[in-house]
């Protein structure tokens, strides 16, 4: 894989590599008319810059901006602030893991040329994450495989669960064993987040319903066996690891007061665990990025916006490089050295 960073920033030798940005194509097919059913995304794009994502029954999901979709605007955009490569990944909002498997494969595979394409006509500016159909876990490896092994995309970003099910769930095994044979990196992002009907106000299900989904994902990693089972699989979780840094102490004392309950399926206290996986750095608040090192460990934060979302960091890296109580190599391993051992760069 080929990745020369182009920017330098003021002769520090920092260069940023930012591993959580989406991106979709300008065009998306009606999948409703193709498959006979609906629920999918639509793009529509209005005059100027600016496109609507509506699900195909006309409800309204989120406005988007050119840099959504054209890589020339990301690299200018890129090169304002700083940042020498994109790790892309599709809008959780296009898994459809609820439609029929062979459905959303050609979904992912459409997303997966189009990124892929985007890749290789800017391979020092972007890097890939597939997207598969996880409630097809065959379908799944198989995609993973395509990706890896044609597209030569660096891995994998999924959700959080797909269809009532979580991913301790023991289907996915063959797809998380490909994985890690293949050494692809997976990406954890919340989706469909838990407990809508009391979230209807207030942006909750983004602000309380993701970090809370995320550190439900780590928790099933964790207890689920899945860290254990797969110990070379290289996993980042979004959004800081959402709540997980601030109820891991919770769960650690739960597994030692209720074995009965917790550890049915690992045996493993769940500290073992901790500097093992990594979790990217949009969360808001320093000190909140200074729980996570204690939590994770330096060497295991990624840089991350969520490009080019306002719930993201808009200028990406900007409270790593603000916080002066960090080291030089803590900076720079958060703001791209820690992405090269995750993505397996070299
Ligand atoms: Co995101």
């Amino acid at each position: 894989m080929h990745l020369s960073p182009v920017w330098n920033e003021g002769g520090e030798g920092r260069v940023k590599i930012d591993v959580h940005t989406h991106i979709l194509p300008k065009r998306v097919p009606r999948f409703a008319e193709r498959f006979g059913y609906g629920g999918f995304i639509e793009v529509q794009h209005k005059a100027g810059c600016n496109a609507r994502m509506v699900y195909d029954d006309g409800r309204f999901f989120r406005e988007v901006g050119d840099n959504c979709w054209d890589p020339k605007r990301r690299v200018e955009e890129c090169d304002a602030q700083g940042v020498a490569t994109q790790v892309l990944s599709t809008v959780p909002v296009m898994f459809n893991y609820w439609a029929k498997g062979r459905d959303t494969l050609e979904v992912a595979r459409f997303l997966n040329d189009h990124l892929a394409g985007v890749v290789a006509q800017h391979p020092k500016r972007f890097l890939g994450l597939a997207t598969v159909p996880l409630q097809d876990a065959e379908l799944a490896t198989l995609e993973l495989q395509r990706v890896v092994k044609d597209l030569k995309l660096s891995g994998v970003q999924i959700g959080t669960h797909f269809n009532g099910r979580s991913l301790d769930d023991a289907s996915l095994f063959p797809f998380y064993a490909e994985a890690e044979r293949l050494g692809a990196a997976l990406f954890v992002h919340p989706w469909e987040m838990l407990g809508k009907e009391r979230m209807d106000r207030y942006w909750l299900p983004w602000l309380i319903g993701m970090p809370t989904e995320t550190a439900l994902a780590i928790a099933h990693f964790i207890f689920g066996g899945v860290f254990e089972k797969f110990p070379k699989l290289r996993v980042a979780f979004a959004h800081g690891g959402g709540s997980f840094a601030s109820v891991y102490g919770r769960m650690e004392h739960g597994f030692s007061a209720r074995p009965d309950l917790v550890a049915t399926q690992n045996p493993v206290n769940p500290k073992k665990y901790l500097g093992h996986f990594f979790v990217d750095s949009i969360v808001h608040a320093p000190d909140l990025l200074r729980h996570c090192l204690k939590v994770f460990g330096a060497d295991k934060i990624l840089l991350g916006s969520d490009y080019p979302f306002p719930l993201g960091e808009l200028r990406p890296g900007e409270m790593i490089q603000s916080m002066s109580d960090l080291s030089e190599v803590e900076k720079t391993g958060m703001l791209a050295g820690n992405a090269r051992v995750w993505l397996g760069l070299p």
